[in-house]
């Protein structure tokens, strides 16, 4: 057994928010260890999320804009998807990145240790026969697919989001339960390479925490491109040969597919932690922290997809730079959760932050909306991606903007303005007078503003 330390922090979990804290601790100063039990650094989101996907998910709208490229006077003879290579793409993007992430913990003097980390008692972390002395611990242990009895992934056919990265070949046909995030992403890859694809939510709306509108939209644009959608759709169970028994509207109906992903949301990972050796709360399996995100034991701090906050990788970033600044005695402040941006990298993308149109009423606002659609915009009509809009939700009294929704291939990247917007509390009436430049996508979002006046240029 060796005795390892003391560290002024230990942090269990190298994702996106263990990562980074362990970074940001090294450039404060701190002694630092992290302890992953993968021995690869940059957790789901670098090697089974965020990055493997959505290099799946450029490959099929690139794929996408060639078989389409006639319409740009560019004639291409004999191309063929070779999804082999497809997946080559994305394993050497996430190789590439994971490298990055080593090589800056190692730079930022990060002492790395592979194995799985439980706590023994407040100040004292084991891993396999060692033993880590941590002045503090920062919890950082991510979060896995969950799934209903019924559809329990069998690693032929029934898959989650990790099986689903390393299938051979694209599905003849692929049934996604869940419209959240990861399933309406996986259900736009396939179906842009070719799969037969039926989207199957609980659900009356898919991307459920999005912006109604927008997302009744996305689901006329992937109908259009005949994605089979189900909505109110309860699934009962899947039968030999992935029948799936779909209930919906007080009938029963089947959807068969040769690959089922399941989508239905994600689990925190607090389990096996020795978080019973500690004061630690937690309650619904996710960790209880106050604004600093400590725990109720002084000393151990918990941060990422473990608390009942979005799971989303900027989230667990953000909180993991907070947590160690906290550690080191830095004047900080809580996150403001309302003005967080979400992506989801579907085709058309889908980004907002902030209120949606409901929200926003069901806050007792009085709300008053600006739209534009991407028909009206020049840089759109270049690129030959029309479809979407920009809606911004304002308050009628100040013309407070509460919220920024934008439906569009591009969305991901013009979603930053909008959390600028809302972090400087700008009004409607001040994001109309800001000049954007022309020509350029983001001109929706002035026109959204101008449209707010009822004084939309473009349309
Ligand atoms: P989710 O909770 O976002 O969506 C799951 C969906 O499944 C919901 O719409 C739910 O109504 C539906 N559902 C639940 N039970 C069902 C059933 N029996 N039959 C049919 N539908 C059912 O979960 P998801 O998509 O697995 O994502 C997990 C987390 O990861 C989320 O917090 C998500 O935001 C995050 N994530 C974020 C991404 C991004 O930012 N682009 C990408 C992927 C995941």
């Amino acid at each position: 057994m060796a005795k390892l330390g003391p560290f002024d922090v230990v942090i269990l979990g190298s994702g996106p928010a263990g990562y980074v804290a362990a970074i940001r601790a090294g450039q404060l100063g701190l002694k630092v260890a992290l302890v992953e039990k993968d021995g690869k650094y940059g957790g789901t989101c670098l090697h089974r999320g965020c990055i493997p996907t959505k290099a799946l998910l450029h490959d099929a709208y690139f794929y996408d804009q060639i078989k389409h490229a006639s319409r740009f006077g560019i004639e291409i003879d004999g191309y063929r998807l070779n999804y082999e290579g497809v997946r080559k793409h994305k394993d050497v993007v996430v190789k590439k990145l994971a490298l990055g992430v080593e090589a800056l913990l190692k730079k930022n003097r990060v002492q790395l240790v592979v194995g799985l980390g439980k706590i023994k008692r407040p100040g004292l972390v084991s891993v396999g026969n060692d033993e880590l002395e941590a002045k503090n611990i920062v919890l950082a242990t991510g979060s896995e697919a969950k799934w209903f009895p019924g559809m329990e992934p069998d690693g032929k056919g029934i898959l989650t989001n990790i099986e689903i990265l390393e299938i051979k070949e694209v599905p003849k046909s692929l049934a996604v339960i869940g419209a959240g995030a990861v399933g309406i992403e996986f259900a736009s890859v396939f179906q842009r390479f070719g799969s037969e694809t039926t989207l199957i939510e609980l659900l009356p709306q898919i991307v459920p925490l999005e912006d109604e509108e927008v997302a009744r939209e996305l689901e006329r644009i992937l109908a259009k491109r005949d994605m089979r959608i189900l909505t109110g759709a309860k699934v009962e169970a899947i039968k030999p040969g992935y029948e799936i028994l779909v209930a919906r509207n007080g009938k029963q109906e089947t959807v068969k597919a040769e690959k089922v992903l399941v989508a239905v949301g994600r689990k925190p990972n607090t389990e096996n932690l020795g978080l019973e050796n500690t004061k630690v709360r937690v309650e619904r399996g996710f960790v209880k922290v106050n604004g600093f995100m400590q725990t109720d034991d002084p000393g151990i701090y918990a941060v990422g997809d473990i608390l009942p906050t979005p799971m989303l990788a900027h989230v667990g970033s953000a909180e993991g730079i907070l947590a160690v600044e906290h550690i080191a005695g830095k004047t900080v402040h809580p996150i403001n959760y309302d003005r967080i941006p979400s992506v989801t990298y579907c085709d058309p993308q889908v980004a907002g932050v902030g209120l949606t149109e409901k929200k926003a009423k069901e806050k007792g606002y009085a709300v008053k909306c600006g739209k534009f659609p991407f028909v009206g915009i020049g840089k759109a009509s270049i690129e030959g991606e029309n479809d979407g809009f920009v809606k911004v939700v304002g308050e009628s009294k100040y013309g407070e903007i509460l919220g920024v929704h934008i439906l569009h291939a591009h969305a991901g990247e013009m979603i930053a303005e909008g959390v600028a917007v809302l972090n400087g509390e700008l009004t409607a009436e001040e994001l109309a007078h800001t000049i954007h430049p022309h020509p350029t996508l983001s001109e929706a979002v002035a026109e959204a503003t101008h449209a707010y006046f009822g004084q939309a240029i473009h349309i």
